[in-house]
């Protein structure tokens, strides 16, 4: 199964894709974490994201675009992937269109979270992430137990997780991405998912949606 998972910042991609990955064994490729680990290990790619991350804005399509390409070129992706974060424009999904073609394969799903912007502002404003494993809590629904993560971490919150960065994603969500929803809604991919209840709901609603569509494929 080769999935695209998209959805608003904090709207819980990362959240509900540690549970589709263990659950049906997907590579998981987040470009968020491809970003934040370049702009962790000091390379030219990384100090060319950071300042368009912190700020809340997109990083350009060709450096996302070139990353993506080299992660599908890993082993691991043969028995299938789950993109979470891309593709985020529309020359995005062109260029992902064309690189799956080229390696003979396409997409069976694009599931897109939604929850209203309340909602994503108050799970935002209490997200914490380990900087070890990438585990992700919630100061207020899910707290790290004595402020600490299962791997000995100490969960923090993200840079672009500031109120004036949160307003620049949203916007930026909204006019960029926000189109990819009709334009796979066109392709007869589109899966779509209300985000709210407990994660395990949401999941349990991503997974019934996917087992239906598989079935429909005759996978
Ligand atoms: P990225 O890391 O992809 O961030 P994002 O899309 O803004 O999404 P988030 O990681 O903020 O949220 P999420 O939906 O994964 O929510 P989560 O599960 O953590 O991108 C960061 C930046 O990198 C971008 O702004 C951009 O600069 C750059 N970038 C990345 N990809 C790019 C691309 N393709 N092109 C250009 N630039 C790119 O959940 C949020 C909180 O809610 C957590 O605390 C969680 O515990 C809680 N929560 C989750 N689900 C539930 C639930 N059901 N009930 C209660 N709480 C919940």
């Amino acid at each position: 199964m080769d999935l695209v998972i998209m959805g608003p910042p904090g709207a819980g991609k990362g959240t509900a894709a540690t549970r589709i990955k263990e659950a049906y064994g997907l590579a998981h490729i987040s470009t968020g974490d491809l970003l934040r680990a370049a702009v962790k290990a000091g390379t030219q790619l990384g100090l060319e994201a950071q300042g368009y991350m912190n700020s809340g804005k997109l990083v350009p399509d060709e450096v996302v675009i070139g990353l993506v390409k080299t992660r599908l070129g890993e082993p691991d992706t043969a028995a299938g992937f789950m993109l979470d974060g891309f593709p985020r424009t529309i020359p995005q999904a062109e260029a992902l269109e064309s690189m799956l073609e080229g390696i003979g394969r396409k997409l069976d799903a694009v599931v897109s979270i939604e929850v209203e912007d309340e909602v994503i502002i108050r799970r935002i404003a209490g997200r914490l992430i380990c900087p070890s494993c990438g585990a992700i809590y919630n100061a207020e629904m899910n707290p790290p137990k004595d402020g600490t993560c299962e791997c000995g971490g100490i969960p923090a919150r993200r840079k672009d997780d500031e109120p004036e960065a949160v307003k620049t994603r949203l916007v930026a969500y909204k006019a960029q991405t926000e189109p990819l929803v009709a334009w796979y809604r066109g392709k007869g991919l589109l899966l779509p998912v209300i985000g709210e209840g407990s994660p395990a709901d949401v999941f349990g609603k991503i997974a019934h949606a996917l087992e239906s569509r598989m079935r429909e494929r005759g996978c």
